[in-house]
């Protein structure tokens, strides 16, 4: 479904459909995140995204309580712009050879999926705010503090533990 569909009649509905392209999401990266994990050689990186791919998990657990305290279902709704990051990061896992630019290019990667998810949590923060959901903002204050975290461990790996000067020499 798309964001702009007849479907999100209210914001409501709008926070509803979104959190189910957040769901959607975090449940694609748990699928995809392995993959990645796999080709990536540095240790700090591996060990990065095997406690993000763990914190992922929990991330997911959290929006199931998110959708219980709306009286809704837990579901999923396909989010094109996560299918198509993963999809390149896939892309880029395969064509690149020398293992130390892959790890450069792994942490590009994993980071354009952060800063999809900090986009995605701080929105929907700041519609449940402004629809008196303060039940959900906790949780999803949780999630959105776990990406950003992440988003900087990648950054500090990529930059203070030297991948990515390793991949320029
Ligand atoms: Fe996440
Ligand atoms: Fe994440």
């Amino acid at each position: 479904m798309g964001l702009f569909t007849k479907d999100s009649k209210t914001m409501d509905d709008l926070l509803l459909h979104t959190l189910q392209d957040i769901y959607y999401a975090e449940n694609q990266i748990v699928k995809s995140l392995p993959k990645l994990i796999e080709k990536a050689t540095n240790r700090d990186l591996t060990q990065g995204l095997r406690s993000h791919l763990e914190e992922t998990k929990n991330q997911i657990t959290r929006l199931d309580q998110t959708f219980k305290k709306l009286g809704k279902s837990p579901e999923g709704t396909r989010c094109p712009a996560m299918d198509g990051l993963i999809e390149e990061a896939d892309n880029l896992a395969g064509d690149v050879e020398d293992k130390d630019v892959l790890d450069a290019a792994i942490i590009g990667a994993a980071q354009a999926v952060e800063h999809y998810e900090i986009a995605r949590y701080g929105t929907v923060i700041a519609w449940a705010q402004e629809l008196g959901h303060d039940d959900i903002v906790r949780f999803l204050t949780t999630n959105l503090n776990e990406e950003k975290a992440a988003d900087s461990k990648l950054n500090s790996i990529a930059l203070r533990k030297g991948v990515n000067r390793k991949a320029a020499s």
